[in-house]
């Protein structure tokens, strides 16, 4: 696994973006990039700096098809805090995206079994997922894979912790009663399946993720520690995020990728 330590937010999103136009850029043109997308604060960045390079001409999204992570059982898409709503608002409103190929979970399906299948059957259809990017909570879940989540598992539903309810309770009036209490997520065998995977750790609050992440073992309690197993994975995350780290790997890690850190080497 690979550890890009940029020194705060603005620069691990920047590094993120650039890597992520890079591989879109590098993609033989006759079949569509795959790309896995998160929501969440965390890649927020990450979208503003795609928007920027799409604007400035150094990326397009004409050939790319996306595959979101998750999204709530029970709220419609229209809803102000609906995953849907937040790509739009976010991202896809913003870029020459064809909208068509802007994948989401349906979380209002009749059959939300049928539902996770065939977003499965589409992934493979299209060749798999290129690049997964993704963020974690701060007890290391991995879209909506919580603590005890299969390191095999598909897309599926799945209810969650109390911590994720409280967590995202920030969006639903501070109001843990408002927030959805199950959704549809991507398994963590569905990300392993992705030729790439990128997931960003920012926050201090994010610390013992990103240590039990890259010290500890591979370990079902920490669903992101499975990246342990991809054969490209790789962590960007700023400083603040690795305060529960040995100073042994901070610096190991800061010494061999002391010649990548610098986004703009990427594009
Ligand atoms: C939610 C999402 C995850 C996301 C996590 C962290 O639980 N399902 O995909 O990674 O929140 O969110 P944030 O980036 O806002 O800390």
């Amino acid at each position: 696994m690979r550890l890009i330590i940029e020194p705060d937010y603005q620069m691990a999103s920047k590094w993120t973006a650039w890597y992520i136009a890079s591989q879109i850029n590098s993609h033989k043109a006759d079949t569509p990039f795959i790309l896995g997308l998160p929501t969440g604060s965390s890649p927020l960045g990450t979208y503003k700096e795609l928007i920027k390079l799409n604007r400035d001409g150094k990326v397009s999204f004409k050939n790319v098809v996306t595959f979101n992570m998750d999204e709530y059982i029970g709220i419609p898409n229209n809803h102000p805090q609906s995953y849907y709503t937040f790509m739009w608002d976010n991202f896809f409103s913003h870029i020459d995206i064809k909208p068509k190929n802007a994948n989401l979970l349906n979380g209002s399906a009749k059959d939300l079994t049928a539902e996770c299948l065939r977003y499965e059957e589409k992934i493979k259809s299209l060749g798999g997922i290129d690049l997964f990017l993704g963020g974690i909570g701060p007890d290391g879940h991995l879209a909506f894979n919580e603590p005890g989540s299969s390191l095999q598992s598909r897309t599926r539903v799945k209810s969650l912790t109390y911590d994720t309810i409280l967590a995202n309770s920030r969006f639903f009036d501070n109001d843990p009663d408002k927030v959805p209490k199950t959704a549809l997520t991507v398994g963590i065998g569905t990300v392993l399946d992705s030729k790439k995977v990128l997931i960003i750790v920012n926050g201090h609050n994010k610390a013992r993720a990103l240590q039990n992440a890259i010290e500890e073992g591979i370990n079902h309690m920490w669903t992101i520690s499975a990246l342990q197993m991809h054969p490209k994975g790789i962590i960007v995350c700023d400083e603040a995020a690795t305060y529960e780290i040995k100073v042994g790997t901070y610096k190991y890690f800061k010494d061999i990728e002391k010649e990548n850190i610098n986004p703009e080497s990427l594009l």
